[in-house]
């Protein structure tokens, strides 16, 4: 959903975390294939292991695995590996790519023993569709309806043991039934700085990069807390390096180069950083509508909810409150402004009616309607 969602500035913006069509060229050889190999996340690994280990123990094939969290942070990474692992092949499809339950039947029936199926944005899938992935899950069996009307007639269908592995962005979204059919859940949280070194480091020695640990935690850091981002700077470093004619990368060559990319010390970029300035400097921190504070940036509403919002958020620079955006202190601060007194983040009122929790800022496309109500 993210990708379409997404305004002009979306899929090509050096800090987007959904991956574009050079990221799939480079990333299919920057990809860990096993479990060992892949970096943080600790508790999902450890389940994981469990949950594959005791599978080849039985000698069964392995629960069904869904794994949710944000774009850029390893779901169809670990689909590979949990594959790889298991020693069995790995069919790839997705909830858009399966409109109808024909679709699926057809990928169902054509399994073999013991295989991988990785359905991508599995949130996505047509209702006929996901009424028959249910049946197949549990019993390995499908009804595949033949013929219309008064007429039609159903032949059930025997299928093979396989593993489905689904990935979602937004497993709020899954229906009930569906999530309660997956034996294991992992979600995917974002990385801390030094886990990214780690993803960079292994990168590197790939790309056949020499860096110093400064120039990687000067990445790290630039990287919004995902992998995907990480190794997008990366090359953009490389680039940079190449062109100078930098043979060992320091933290000044990695800083100047994603300077020059305007990717700035937090990961801010010039969408995000616009957004920061306008509230703070047009709006002296808020509270303003989205609205309004979309045209005082010179974008359309949904770009700046969906792209530039929820990075904000999280990093503790914006809030959003039922009577509009406001700049929590650490935004002053990015820009290197003093704090003003007055500043709205201070009213008890308005900090008790912020909305804080993970991922909120992007749940729901239209769900900033009633925020814009006292302010539009
Ligand atoms: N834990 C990790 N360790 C090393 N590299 C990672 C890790 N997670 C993701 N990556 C890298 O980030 C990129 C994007 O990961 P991907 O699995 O495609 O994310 P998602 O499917 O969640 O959007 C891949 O190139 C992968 O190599
Ligand atoms: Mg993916």
């Amino acid at each position: 959903m993210a990708v379409e969602e997404r305004g002009a500035a979306g899929p090509q913006r050096l800090v987007g975390a959904e991956g574009d069509y050079d990221d799939q060229q480079l990333e299919a050889s920057l990809r860990p294939g096993t479990l060992d190999d892949f970096v943080g996340q600790q508790r999902v690994r450890a389940q994981l292991s469990l949950v594959l280990e005791a599978s080849k123990l039985r000698g069964r094939t392995a629960d069904h695995v869904l794994l949710s969290g944000p774009p850029g942070l390893g779901k169809t990474t670990l689909a590979m590996i949990i594959a790889e692992e298991l020693g069995v092949p790995l069919r790839i499809s997705s909830g858009p790519a399966i409109q109808h339950a024909g679709d699926l039947a057809a990928i169902l029936s054509s399994l073999t023993h013991g295989e991988v199926l990785f359905l991508d944005e599995i949130h996505r899938m047509s209702r006929p569709a996901e009424e028959m992935l249910y049946m197949a899950m549990e019993d390995f069996r499908v009804d595949i309806v033949v013929g219309k009307g008064a007429g039609a007639t159903s032949i059930p269908l025997d299928l093979p043991p396989f593993t489905l592995v689904g990935a979602t962005t937004r497993a709020g979204l899954l229906p009930g039934p569906l999530r309660d059919r997956f034996g294991f859940t992992g979600h995917l949280e974002f990385y801390s700085v030094p886990e990214l070194e780690l993803v960079l480091r292994r990168s590197a020695a790939l790309l056949d990069l020499a860096m110093t640990s400064e120039a990687f935690s000067e990445v790290a850091s630039r990287s919004r807390g995902t992998p995907r981002i990480a190794n997008r700077l990366l090359r953009r470093v490389r680039d940079w390096a190449l062109v100078h004619g930098v043979e060992r990368i320091d933290a000044r060559a990695a800083g100047a180069a994603l300077d020059m990319y305007e990717v700035d010390v937090r990961g801010l970029d010039r969408l995000d950083r616009n957004v920061l300035s306008a509230l703070v400097g047009k709006f002296n921190g808020g509270p303003v509508g989205l609205s309004t504070l979309a045209i005082a940036v010179g974008e359309e509403t949904e770009t700046v909810e969906t792209v530039a919002e929820p990075f904000l958020v999280r990093e503790g620079l914006l809030g959003r409150t039922p009577r509009g955006r406001i700049a929590m202190a650490a935004a002053w601060e990015h820009l290197g402004l003093d704090v003003p007194d007055h500043a709205a983040f201070k009213d008890p009122a308005l900090r008790t009616a912020l909305s804080t929790e993970p991922g909120s800022a992007d749940r729901g496309s239209t769900g900033s309607g009633s925020d814009d109500a006292s302010s539009a």
